[in-house]
């Protein structure tokens, strides 16, 4: 299956070389799309430099830092203008580890969407503080909820995506900026009817730069998540007052 891994870098000019060369030693079939949002530290020059050493690996440069959203949707209509059938989410920093990507491709045989997860059993983290820990598991507890999901790692960044199951969800409506982007796709994909399955992955905190995560990045997918559940929950009702009045 032609694949290709997208990379979304900001500030990444430390973690990207060594995450670069475990990607393609570990799927070495898979092409690589870097997606940076003109970082002010070179990140993108850098890698044009791989690119220039590397037919595999290909830059998509945009002019401003404009959220995680933003990045994998351009690079998603990247990868659809061209014959890839499977596109991978993968962190730069190290935290997504290329050597369990394999398992997480293998399991697309029978999903349409693979999450890395962390919070099936198997999954776990390494070196997180607490406060990320309790975000993300009260983040998921909260989005499966409000949402009706049964996805336990529900904004987990290491994920495949069948071609078709981007083919059929309208990139543009998306409006999350933030992290809540993965909540969003999660349950866009669910709604459509798609199999989505969770294979375990260690998450190991990065070494070398930061991270770009913030209080506003937490609040925009609380504030989403509430939105779509009560409008999810009022289009039921209004479903069941007008069976009951005719
Ligand atoms: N192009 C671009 N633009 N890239 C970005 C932006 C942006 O605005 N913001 C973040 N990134 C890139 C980073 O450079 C990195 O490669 C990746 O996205 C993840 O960012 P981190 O800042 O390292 O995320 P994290 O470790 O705090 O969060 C992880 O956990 C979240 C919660 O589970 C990631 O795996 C997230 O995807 C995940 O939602
Ligand atoms: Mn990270």
């Amino acid at each position: 299956m032609k694949t290709l891994t997208i990379i979304p870098t900001f500030n990444e000019i430390d973690a990207l070389p060594t995450t670069i060369d475990r990607l393609r030693a570990a799927v070495p079939e898979s092409d690589v799309l870097i997606v940076d949002d003109n970082s002010p530290d070179g990140t993108g020059d850098l890698a044009e430099e791989m690119r220039d050493h590397d037919e595999q690996i290909h830059v998509l440069h945009r002019t401003q830092k404009n959220g995680l959203g933003g990045a994998y949707i351009a690079g998603f209509h990247w990868g659809l203008a061209r014959d890839y059938q499977a596109l991978v989410e993968l962190d730069a920093d190290g935290s997504h580890q290329p050597e369990q990507l394999p398992a997480l491709l293998a399991a697309l045989d029978q999903a349409d969407l693979v999450i890395g997860s962390r919070w099936v059993p198997g999954g776990s983290v390494v070196n997180w503080p607490l406060h990320r820990e309790l975000i993300s598991r009260c983040g998921s507890y909260y989005s499966r909820a409000m949402l009706g999901l049964k996805v336990r790692d529900i904004t987990a960044g290491f994920r495949v995506f069948r071609r078709s199951t981007l083919e059929e969800v309208d990139l543009d409506a998306i409006e999350s900026v933030g992290y809540g982007f993965q909540v969003d796709m999660t349950f866009r994909v669910a709604r459509q009817g798609k199999t989505i399955r969770e294979v375990p992955i260690t998450f190991v905190e990065r070494t070398l730069g930061e991270s770009k995560m913030s209080s506003g990045i937490v609040l925009e997918a609380i504030g989403n998540v509430t939105k779509w559940g009560l409008s999810a929950r009022a289009e039921t009702l209004a479903r069941k007052v007008r069976s009951f009045s005719q």
